[in-house]
């Protein structure tokens, strides 16, 4: 069988690199798109054997000429793209009102318009190729906000509801579109985040919240709460390219459709807004916060 010829955003760190090795060790041809791959590309080399099927690609999805590049290496290279993983974003952390316009357009540049530009430019090579599957990395967040994860959370709602109109218009053409669900992973996420900025000179409406979600985030960089190891998203995505119908949505863990279905369960958003409101309190109080939430 041909190998799949897959092309993988963000894969300095975390979900983004942990696949772009997995696959080019399991028959892929997989271009791993970095920021920075001089750079990037030893941190890669030093992980493991990698294999020669692994190329380090320069692509900030937020710039077009890159994403031109990117697609004009790979189809002079193996005149085919099967795969393409929308996995690059980051963090914009912070009440939604903390954080500046311009913060929150950058994030949506990356985590949303980046990723649908790039999309659209694949989309016409899978037309052509009568085939191709979209993978796109979202988050629990895409259905369950948080007081501090506002603005993050809708780039991740906006991707889904972007993600299932492709997925119902692009079937005539056999192009699969499958949004991946995690919660709480163990990457760099945490220390990649940008804090909302807002207030930053003047007087801060929420000056617990934000001493205790860098609280939270050192919590998370320890490890110390129950993450997923990114390795096990990876063997998914393996498992969703060799599916000959993937699914539309999958979450990555039994937490993740827990949580999933929790949020199915509650449609006023009664009990959501009840939690979330005392984690609010709690932060408020200067208690450490111990809650359990994720990204
Ligand atoms: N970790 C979690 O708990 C969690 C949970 C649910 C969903 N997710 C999602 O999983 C995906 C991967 O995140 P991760 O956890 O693996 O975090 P990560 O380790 O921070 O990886 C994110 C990657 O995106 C890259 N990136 C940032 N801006 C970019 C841009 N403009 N163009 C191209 N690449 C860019 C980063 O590159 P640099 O390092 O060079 O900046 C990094 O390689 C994201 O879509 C995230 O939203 C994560």
């Amino acid at each position: 069988m041909k190998s799949p010829v897959v092309l993988i955003t963000g894969c300095s760190s975390g979900i983004g690199f942990h696949t772009a090795v997995h696959l080019s060790e399991k028959n892929c041809t997989v271009y791993a798109g970095m920021l920075d791959p001089e750079k990037d590309a030893i941190s890669l080399k030093n992980a493991t054997s990698i294999p020669d099927s692994l190329i380090p690609l320069k692509l900030d999805i937020t710039k077009t000429e890159e994403i031109q590049n990117a697609i004009h290496q790979i189809l002079d290279q193996n005149g085919c793209i099967d795969v393409l993983i929308n996995n690059a974003a980051y963090g914009l952390f912070g009440p939604v009102d903390s954080c500046t316009m311009q913060e929150i357009k950058d994030q949506f540049a990356v985590n949303l318009f980046g990723t649908i530009e790039l999309t659209h430019a694949v989309i016409p090579i899978f037309r052509k190729q009568q085939g191709g599957k979209i993978i796109c990395i979202s988050s629990l967040r895409a259905f369950k906000s948080s007081s501090v994860q506002g603005v993050y959370s809708a780039t991740k709602s906006a991707l889904e509801a972007v993600g299932e109109s492709w997925a119902s218009t692009l079937f005539p053409w056999n192009i699969f579109v499958t949004l991946v669900e995690p919660g709480a992973t163990s990457t760099s996420f945490p220390s990649n985040m940008i804090f909302g900025s807002f207030y930053s000179g003047q007087e801060d409406p929420y000056p617990n919240v934000l001493e205790n979600s860098l609280n939270l985030v050192n919590e998370w960089n320890e490890d110390k709460m129950r993450a997923q190891d990114p390795k096990e998203i990876a063997l998914l995505i393996e498992r969703l390219i060799n599916e000959p119908s993937p699914p539309l949505r999958i979450q990555t863990s039994d937490e993740a459709k827990e949580e999933v279905s929790r949020f199915s369960n509650d449609p006023t958003g009664a009990v959501w807004l009840k939690e979330e409101q005392a984690i609010m309190s709690k932060w408020f109080l200067s208690e450490t916060s111990t809650n359990n939430s994720s990204s």
